[in-house]
């Protein structure tokens, strides 16, 4: 990468820096921005290694008055949104930008050229790209800390940069663009960056609509282009017109487990919302291909359709449009709880499919195949990917909830209590009564609420189209019974099973078992008449890593997914595997084309589902651009992992990796769960505690109320962490692992040979570098001499920094790098620029943790919002909550 493209991208920091400045001194007085910039000065020169700098910025902030803390802590979290800015800014236009190891980011077209030299026919790569099914599931995971109305705003800051970026000939333009800048840069300065109450989820789900409005809509007709002409120059054959190879669904108003707030209410309410949008959006549509669509050369079977005419595409469009308009105003009703009295709505995708299709066709049949082919194929395509409903809808249940509906039946109809009995006892009263052809739920049951929640989803998935869901997933599944009951459930409310009904695998047992799991149900004559030929499995990425450490939890992992695809294979039946990432490296997030070309080999095979989390929404398909890029990323890695598989692991490689794991994972252990101090230390050197109070999404922290740290969920767990600098859960364990085989002969050798052999191995040791470098010990072991007294947990304090230090030293090692990051200097400088940027944030949440403490968690609400904004801030600067 040449340093003009860096330089634009320290302008654009420098313009939008200049402009904040501006904006506070405007507000607060030069004075103020006088009192930052000494704070940066500290900061900045303790970054370069000037001790008494370090000590005396902290002093400064000490001492700050209590009417400054807010201010400062907003400007500096202001300051790195905007640093954010740039740099997405940057991405965007730069499409190959280094986000990883230099070589890796894939281009679509140099895939297929590959792929074609491989020997691959034509033909298959036009297979498999129509053939291909990615699913991007977006959910509702509260990590997006800045709010829906300061993201627009950042959005429209973009723009600015985009048109004062070309506007060089253009000075007037670029004026304005200037003006326009900081007017928005001061309406995010007097906006609070914290919401004052949490969202709802149909909030929440408002906003996952809200993406596809914003940025869905124009990049997936985009991509359809670019991969129809990428396969016109490489195969010479076109997309087919049906295509969908990456679909959207979404967890936003489904996802109810541990959140009491999704109710079947909810869910009902969020489908009326998509089926609303989805209208409105097709409108828009709709009466541009009416305008446009003046044609009068028309084939026989729309002429047969519309009659002689004299504007038979019009006549036919407006005929369509009559019906999406009720289609819309029905929702709206049924949203109001209003009956609704106009004409006949949109069932299905089909009966808007057909009509563009006659269009289309005739279109074609007369010769005008570039009128065709222009936004009438967009919005075809349009409806092949989102539907009616713009997502399908999963629900996610706990297996437990479901055991208490069943539960409270047996004993309710006085056939024991399922509680207590055995998997193979349940296994047969389940499927007794799955063939059963009488209801097992009586009419009239006094069943609690909690029941009656859970039976209410069901009767609201009975009374959908299948198109508008997706997955029935249960959160914590452990037996062939837990999917069972769901069947069961399912029949009871609703008739058949309409359904795919996906276990997700979450602790270590679980993901070590979850083969036998599968092959057993898979077994069941009464399950296969059910399910048929397709079968899916989520794999959870982060409470396993939280149960057993991330070096353990992601060899199970990937074992687990090779056995389930052996599994499947053995029983005949298809595979989709679910992958539920989150974004930060300790919940297995990280690039995607580089984590599905680490699974292991046969289990994506041109299908794969994935979770898209919280503020990586936003990181990834935010703005048309950057969604067009991210869907050629899945794409290509979908592609190349089903076409040119990664290498199976050798049997030696998988021996290491057992090893590895199993010393990781007792290294893991005898802390987290095994140190009687851990528990207080974490209580008392992070800002768990207050993390709660951050309205950041409409669940709450912890699965249960009362609960200690095994209740709280893996967001906030690694949340925590990473506000310390520490991000302890991602690399615990994994020091002691390494350390042990490279005092052993040859140790180092094969840990190489997997490194550059190994996709997995390989991917593992790049985002463990990425989160190191983000770490810092000297921040973290601040904390705990600001929020530690007991010698005990100090002495618990140094071991894991001391744990921490051998572990880089010996990835160094394996690294064969003087310095972590070497390979990827954008991502090393990106983080270098905003070190003093965090480290006042970091200075002041630890002063505000202990204020708080001090005043037993009574501090005023300017003080409590000081401390969100720092949490926030600490958050953005590290580009997100990892
Ligand atoms: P979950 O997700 O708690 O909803 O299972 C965890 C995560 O995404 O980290």
């Amino acid at each position: 990468m040449s340093d003009d493209l860096h330089e634009s991208l320290r302008d654009n920091v420098r313009i939008l820096g200049d402009s904040l400045g501006r904006t506070i001194a405007d507000d607060l007085g030069e004075g103020f921005v006088d009192r930052i910039e000494a704070i940066r000065g500290y900061a900045k020169s303790g970054r370069q290694g000037d001790v008494q700098s370090s000590r005396e910025l902290i002093e400064y902030l000490r001492k700050l008055p209590d009417r400054d803390l807010l201010p400062v802590t907003r400007a500096f979290n202001q300051f790195l949104n905007l640093a954010n800015i740039a740099e997405q800014h940057y991405r965007a236009r730069y499409r190959r930008v280094e986000d990883y190891r230099p070589g890796s980011q894939p281009m679509l077209g140099e895939l297929l050229t590959r792929a074609r030299q491989a020997g691959h026919a034509p033909r298959k790569l036009v297979e498999s790209l129509a053939n291909m099914r990615v699913e991007l599931v977006l959910t509702a995971h509260p990590t997006e800390v800045i709010r829906r109305t300061l993201i627009q705003k950042y959005d429209a800051i973009d723009e600015c940069l985009s048109t004062i970026e070309s506007s060089s000939d253009y000075p007037e333009r670029a004026s304005r663009a200037r003006g326009r800048l900081e007017e928005l840069i001061s309406q995010a300065w007097h906006t609070d960056e914290i919401r004052h109450e949490r969202p709802t989820p149909v909030d929440e789900a408002k906003w996952g609509f809200a993406v596809i409005e914003n940025s869905l809509w124009q990049a997936v007709p985009a991509f359809h282009r670019d991969l129809d002409t990428l396969l016109l120059e490489t195969a010479g054959e076109r997309l087919p017109l049906d295509a969908a190879p990456i679909v959207f669904a979404s967890w936003m108003g489904g996802d109810r487990d541990g959140n009491p707030n999704v109710t079947s209410r909810v869910t009902r309410e969020v489908l009326l919302l998509g089926r609303w949008m989805a209208a409105d959006l097709y409108l828009r549509d709709l009466e541009q291909l009416k305008a446009e669509l003046s044609m009068w050369k028309s084939n026989s079977a729309l002429r047969a359709e519309v009659g002689g005419v004299a504007e038979p595409y019009r006549e036919l469009l407006k005929r369509l449009v009559q019906r999406v308009e009720a289609t819309r105003d029905w929702a709206k009703a049924e949203l109001d709880g209003r009956s609704f009295e106009g004409g006949p709505i949109i069932e299905n995708s089909d009966q808007l499919y057909a009509p563009l299709l006659t269009c289309y066709r005739s279109l074609c049949d007369v010769g005008l195949d570039t009128i065709a082919n222009g936004a009438l194929l967009d919005t075809l395509r349009r409806v092949a990917i989102f539907g009616v409903t713009l997502t399908k809808l999963d629900i996610r249940q706990e297996a437990s909830r479901h055991a208490l509906v069943m539960e409270e039946l047996t004993g309710a109809l006085e056939l024991g209590h399922y509680r207590d009995w055995s998997e193979e006892q349940r296994q047969a009263f389940l499927l007794a009564e799955l063939e059963s052809r009488r209801p097992l739920i009586p009419r009239r049951w006094e069943c609690s609420a909690e029941t009656r929640e859970v039976l209410d989803t069901f009767r609201v998935i009975a009374s959908e189209q299948s198109e508008a869901l997706g997955t029935y997933i249960i959160s914590m599944a452990a037996q062939p019974s837990d999917v069972l009951t769901v069947a069961l459930l399912m029949k009871e409310v609703g008739g058949q099973v309409s359904l795919p009904i996906a276990p997700l695998f979450e602790t270590l047992d679980d993901l070590n078992r979850a083969g036998d799991v599968i092959d057993r149900l898979l077994a069941l004559p009464g399950y296969r008449a059910l399910a048929g030929m397709t079968q899916e499995v989520m794999i959870g990425y982060s409470d396993s890593a939280k149960d057993a450490g991330q070096l353990a939890a992601a060899w199970a992992q990937y074992r687990a997914q090779e056995r389930l695809v052996e599994v499947c294979r053995a029983h005949g039946v298809s595979l989709t595997l679910f992958h539920g990432r989150g974004g930060a490296v300790g919940r297995g997030g990280g690039p995607a084309h580089a984590a599905i070309l680490s699974q292991p080999p046969g289990s994506v095979n041109g299908s794969l589902r994935v979770t898209e989390q919280g503020e990586m929404i936003r990181f990834k398909f935010g703005q048309p651009d950057i969604a067009l890029r991210s869907m050629e990323i899945y794409a290509c890695a979908v592609l190349e992992a089903t076409l040119l598989p990664p290498p199976s692991p050798e049997p030696h490689w998988r021996e290491e990796m057992d090893r590895l794991a199993a010393i990781a994972h007792r290294g893991y252990v005898s802390v987290v769960r095994e140190n009687p101090d851990f528990v207080p230390y974490f209580r008392a050197v992070t800002p768990e505690g207050a993390l709660g109070r951050l309205p950041l999404g409409s669940r709450p922290t912890k699965r249960r109320q009362d609960g200690g740290v095994e209740t709280l969920r893996a967001i906030p767990w690694i949340f925590a962490w990473t506000q310390i600098r520490l991000m302890l859960p991602a690399w615990l364990g994994s020091g002691e692992a390494f350390c042990t085989r490279l005092e052993e002969e040859g140790g180092l050798e094969t840990l190489r040979e997997m490194r550059d052999q190994w996709p997995f191995f390989g991917t593992y040791l790049d985002m463990l570098e990425m989160l190191l470098a983000k770490a810092d010990v000297a921040i973290a072991s601040y904390y705990e001499r600001r929020l530690v007294d007991e010698p005990a947990l100090k002495a618990l304090g140094e071991d894991l920094r001391e744990r921490f230090t051998r572990l880089n030293e010996v990835l160094l090692t394996i690294l064969d790098q003087e310095e972590l990051l070497e390979q990827t200097p954008l991502i090393r400088q990106a983080i270098a620029v905003r070190n003093p940027y965090i480290d006042p944030l970091h200075g002041l949440q630890a002063e505000l943790l202990q204020r708080n403490r001090d005043a037993d968690g009574a501090i005023s609400g300017e003080l409590t919002r000081a401390l969100m904004v720092t949490m926030a801030g600490i958050a953005a600067g590290l580009r997100n909550t990892r």
